[in-house]
């Protein structure tokens, strides 16, 4: 199944992505997770991406769908796909069709995670991420089981650089003016589901995987 996560920053697009392949056992491909791990190796992708996310802004069209289209290549893709985060823009989203189209697949579903604005600082500022294996936390709606280690790995948990005030602020700003063309463009597909995000955790997942129920072969 090829699905798409779409949410502003802080929706849970992670946090249900982490569920979904799991359950599922299909690829999780996350831009925003591709570009964090280049910076983290310091390439020349790394860098470039660098100097647009500590801004809160997109990273260029022509450089994220060069990624996608890298990634959506490697073998595993065949049995299927979750995009988290991208498209975020139209270009990336026609390129995406042209791509799956030269694959000869389509998307199935875009889930929409719908949270209210003023709900998503408060997930942004109190979330914390493993620099190991990229588990996501938070101090009071999904704490560790040891407060400030990961339960999977121990290691000390950290705050995303751009999860500082003024970088959340611009961050939904920038991906809020994106969104609504995006929903429109996939409302016409037909793709669209949109879930109530502002429940816990385990209750949106259960909406998703009953919808996504219907599509296991
Ligand atoms: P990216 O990493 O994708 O960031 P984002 O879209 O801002 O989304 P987040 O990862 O912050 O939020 P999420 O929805 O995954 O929420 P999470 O599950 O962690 O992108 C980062 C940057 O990379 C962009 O700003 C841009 O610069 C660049 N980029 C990436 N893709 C791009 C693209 N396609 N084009 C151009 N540039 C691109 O949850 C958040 C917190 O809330 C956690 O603490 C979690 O525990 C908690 N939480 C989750 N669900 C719930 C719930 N139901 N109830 C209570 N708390 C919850
Ligand atoms: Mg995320």
């Amino acid at each position: 199944m090829n699905l798409i996560l779409m949410g502003l920053p802080g929706a849970g697009k992670g946090t249900q992505a982490e569920k979904i392949v799991e359950k599922y056992d299909i690829p999780h491909i996350s831009t925003g997770d591709m570009f964090r791990l280049a910076i983290k190796e310091q390439t020349t992708l790394g860098k470039e991406a660098k100097s647009y996310m500590d801004k809160g802004e997109l990273v260029p069209d022509e450089v994220t769908i060069g990624i996608v289209r890298e990634r959506l290549s490697k073998p595993d893709c065949e049995k299927g796909f979750l995009l988290d985060g991208f498209p975020r823009t139209i270009a990336q989203a026609e390129a995406l069709e042209n791509l799956l189209s030269d694959m000869e697949t389509s998307v199935n579903y875009v889930l929409h995670i719908d949270v209210p604005q003023d709900k998503l600082i408060e997930r942004l500022t109190g979330r914390r991420v493993c620099p190991e294996c990229g588990a996501t936390y938070h101090v009071v709606f999904n704490p560790p089981k040891v407060e400030g280690k990961c339960d999977n790995e121990g290691a000390e948990l950290i705050q995303r650089e751009d999860d500082q005030p003024e970088t959340v602020k611009k961050r939904l700003e920038v991906n809020v003016e994106q969104a609504q063309p995006l929903l429109d463009f996939y409302q016409e597909k037909g793709y669209l589901v949109t879930f109530d995000g502002d429940r816990n955790i385990d209750r949106v997942f259960e909406d998703i995987d009953k919808k996504l129920g219907g599509l296991v072969r």
